[in-house]
């Protein structure tokens, strides 16, 4: 069998040749975005398939048919790999929701003068590198992690697959003063106040929810019932792709799992990459403390 575990690269930036060839990126780097898409934005690991299953929620006003019968990647397709252009032609669900991983610079063109909705997510690093790390180890179309020691540092320099955490955020962020179609949502406000963060992605997209249609948004966005849901959960995908022996897609769920892995050494270090690299950031982020 092939491996899959082959790279490609994309304007400098590695992706995984299982899911994105040269065609794929052409595709999204010129896809006619229409007015009334919603576009979800993230650097992998920040929350996207939760971000995923809030949108469709309540673009179905809490009705969990769909969420609960169509995969992700059919429902709401990376824009980017190979599969997007015969998904999103064959797809009758409105408002058509993409997914993206690229950064904002790449798309930029393809988004110029669309009024399509733009959602970023975004999560603490240290929480994104841990479980990407984790992701790495199940994944067989990812490069093999290597130490915990290891993967950090091609995380902090910015070499893994799907490019610089930083430069990423840093990219998109750029945007929230000039782009009025785009909202920033970060995985811990998700965390702590779900209800919250529902209400305004719901104000956001246009879409007023009553109060027992939030409660269903909620209910059915939270970790426990997406765990068990087979249409994000990566139980569908094929063990020679994605092994669950190794890991588990929902995994932990939760805010602050890096202190159980980093050392002191390697938080310093990664206090000191932060600051230097995030200094130009226009945005301040709640998890900076943390
Ligand atoms: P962990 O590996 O830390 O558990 P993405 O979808 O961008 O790949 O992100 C996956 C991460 O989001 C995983 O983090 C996963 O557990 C977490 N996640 C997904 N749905 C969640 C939910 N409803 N509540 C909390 N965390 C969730």
């Amino acid at each position: 069998m092939a491996r899959l575990d082959v790279i490609e690269k994309f304007h400098g930036i590695s992706f995984p040749g299982h899911l994105h060839n040269k065609d794929s990126m052409q595709f999204a780097l010129k896809f006619p975005f229409q007015d009334t898409d919603i576009l979800i934005v993230s650097y992998p690991k920040s929350g996207t398939t939760w971000m995923q299953e809030i949108v469709a929620l309540i673009t179905n006003r809490g009705d969990p048919h769909l969420i609960q019968t169509v995969p992700n990647w059919t429902r709401a397709p990376w824009l980017e790999h190979h599969y997007a252009a015969a998904v999103l032609e064959a797809s009758s669900i409105t408002p058509r929701v993409i997914t993206t991983h690229l950064y904002h610079h790449l798309l930029a063109p393809a988004l110029h003068g669309s009024k399509a909705k733009v959602i970023y997510v975004s999560r603490n690093p240290k929480d994104v590198a841990v479980s990407f790390y984790h992701y790495h180890k199940m994944a067989n179309f990812l490069p093999g992690p290597g130490t915990f020691s290891e993967f950090l540092n091609q995380f902090l320099e910015g070499t893994l697959c799907f490019g610089s955490w930083f430069d990423h955020v840093k990219d998109w962020s750029s945007q929230t003063a000039t782009m009025n179609n785009l909202l920033h949502v970060t995985y811990e406000e998700m965390w702590l106040d779900i209800r919250g963060t529902i209400k305004r992605l719901s104000s956001f997209l246009q879409c007023p929810l009553v109060e027992d249609e939030i409660n269903n948004c909620v209910k059915h966005s939270s970790f426990s019932s997406m765990k068990d849901n087979k249409m994000i959960n990566h139980t569908l995908i094929p063990p020679e792709i994605v092994d669950h022996s190794k890991s588990s897609f929902m995994r932990k769920g939760k805010i602050g799992d890096w202190k159980n892995m980093f050392t002191e050494e390697q938080n310093q270090h990664f206090q000191n990459v932060f600051k230097s690299l995030m200094q130009n950031c226009p945005l301040e982020f709640v998890w900076e403390a943390q």
